[in-house]
C-alpha cells in the first residue's frame, strides 16, 4: 500500500510517500521545506506568514516527493494529512490541499493527529526496511504496553499505549511545553529562534561541572519529586529570567551564556528523564518511546538511553532518527497506515474530502 502524507501544522511544509509492506513502513521520499529563516526575524512563528509560505511551497514539495519516489498519483492508495493540533492558517493549507487531491484523484483521505504522527515516527524504516530509529535497543522488539514521552513545541505528555492507536495521558505539562521553554529561554538570552538547537549548541561550550562552574548557576528541577507524572516548565523559564536580571551585563559573556544554557538543558533533561523512569517503574511498560521535536536534543537522547539501560533489564526503547524527531510528513503517513488498518468501513474515506476539517485544538483519542 502507498500512502501520501502531508504536514503543515506549524512552519514546515512537508510531503512524504510511504510504502507499507509486510508490516514495514518504508519511506520512499520525505521532502521538508523549512521556514525557519523567515520566522527567525520575528523571534517565533507568525501564523499568517507561515500559511503564505505553505501555499507557495506546497506544490513544488508535492512534485518533488512524487518524483523522488518514482511514483505518480495513480500509485497512491491513501492520503493522510495533519488535521490538528496546530496553527489554523497553516493547517488549512495542508487540509485544503489534501481534500482537493482526494477529490481530483478519487483517493481515500484520512485526517491525522499531529502527536500520533510523532509517536509513529518510531516505526519508520528506510527503503530497504531497516529501522530509521536513531537510537534503540535492537535486541528488543517494540511491544505493548508502550510508555511514550512526547516533547514538542506545543506538548509535553507521558502517554500509555496498551495497543495501537490507544492513548491514555498519564501526565502532562501544567503550563509551558518543554520546547516552548527552550524557545522562551533562548529569547531571554538573545539566541534567536528556534531556541532548542541554539541552546543545545551553546550548552556544548560549557566545559563541565567537574571542570568548574565559574558562575555557580543553579536552576530548579520543577515537580521532579511530585507524586504524579505532570510537568511544569514555566517556573524554570522564570528562574532563568531572574538569573539574567541579577547580572544583565553578563548577557554578552559567552561563558555565562554557555553555563546558563547547560544548566537549563540539564534541568529540563533531569525532570523529563526522572519522570519517565518513575512512570515506567510504576506502569511496567515493555517499551519506552520518545517523540517530538525536543527528542532531537542530544543530551536528552543519551541521558534517557543511559537511564533506561540502568533501570530496566529488558526494556525495548526507541527515539526517532533526528530527521524524523522534528515535524515531517513521513510520520503522518505512518500513523495513517495504522489508522487505515484499524478501520472497518474504508469506503467512507472516499468522501472524507467533503467534511474533513482542520482542528487547531484537536485532542488525542
Ligand atoms: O515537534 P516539533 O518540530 O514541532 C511541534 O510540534 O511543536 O518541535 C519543535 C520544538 C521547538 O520548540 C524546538 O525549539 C524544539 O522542538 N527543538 C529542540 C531541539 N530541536 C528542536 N529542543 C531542544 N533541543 C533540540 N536539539
Ligand atoms: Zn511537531
Amino acid at each position: 500500500m502507498i500512502i501520501l502524507g502531508i504536514e503543515t501544522s506549524c512552519d514546515d511544509t512537508s510531503v512524504a510517500i510511504l510504502k507499507e509492506a509486510g508490516g514495514k513502513l518504508k519511506i520512499l521520499s520525505n521532502i521538508i521545506s523549512s521556514q525557519v529563516n523567515l520566522h527567525a526575524k520575528w523571534g517565533g512563528v507568525v501564523p499568517n506568514l507561515a500559511a503564505r509560505e505553505h501555499l507557495k511551497n506546497m506544490m513544488p514539495v508535492l512534485d518533488t516527493a512524487l518524483e523522488k519516489s518514482s511514483l505518480s498519483f495513480k500509485n497512491i492508495d491513501l492520503i493522510a494529512v495533519t488535521r490538528g493540533p496546530g496553527l489554523i492558517p497553516a493547517l488549512l493549507i495542508g487540509t485544503t490541499t489534501a481534500k482537493a487531491l482526494s477529490y481530483l484523484h478519487k483517493k481515500p483521505l484520512l485526517g491525522i493527529h499531529h502527536i500520533e504522527g510523532h509517536i509513529y515516527a518510531n516505526l519508520l524504516t528506510d527503503k530497504t526496511g531497516i529501522a530509521r530509529s536513531g537510537m534503540s535497543n535492537t535486541k528488543q522488539k517494540i511491544k505493548f504496553p508502550i510508555l511514550c514521552l512526547v516533547v514538542s513545541g506545543g506538548h509535553t505528555q507521558l502517554i500509555l499505549m496498551k495497543k495501537h492507536l490507544n492513548y491514555a495521558i498519564i501526565g502532562e505539562t501544567l503550563d509551558d511545553a518543554a520546547g516552548e521553554a527552550f524557545d522562551k529561554v533562548a529569547r531571554i538570552l538573545g539566541l534567536g529562534y528556534p531556541g532548542g538547537p541554539a541552546i543545545a549548541l551553546r550548552a556544548t561550550e560549557f566545559p563541565s561541572r567537574q571542570a568548574g562552574s565559574k558562575f555557580k548557576i543553579s536552576l530548579p528541577r520543577p515537580m521532579i519529586d511530585s507524586d504524579n507524572f505532570n510537568f511544569s516548565f514555566s517556573g524554570l523559564k522564570t528562574a532563568v529570567l531572574y538569573e539574567t536580571k541579577k547580572h544583565p551585563h553578563l548577557l554578552k559573556n559567552k561563558k555565562y551564556i554557555a553555563e546558563i544554557c547547560h544548566e537549563f538543558q540539564q534541568s529540563a533533561t533531569d525532570v523529563l528523564v526522572s519522570k519517565t523512569i518513575a512512570a515506567a517503574k510504576k506502569l511496567k511498560p515493555k517499551t519506552i518511546l520518545l517523540a517530538g521535536g525536543v527528542s532531537a536534543n542530544a543530551e536528552l537522547r543519551s541521558q534517557m538511553k543511559r537511564a533506561i539501560e540502568k533501570n530496566f533489564k529488558n526494556m525495548a526503547y526507541s527515539i526517532p532518527d533526528m530527521n524524523y524527531s522534528m515535524d515531517n510528513a513521513a510520520m503522518i503517513a505512518a500513523a495513517g497506515a495504522y489508522r487505515w488498518k484499524s478501520l472497518k468501513n474504508k469506503t467512507k474515506l472516499m468522501s472524507a474530502w467533503k467534511n474533513l476539517e482542520a482542528e487547531p485544538n484537536l485532542k488525542l483519542s
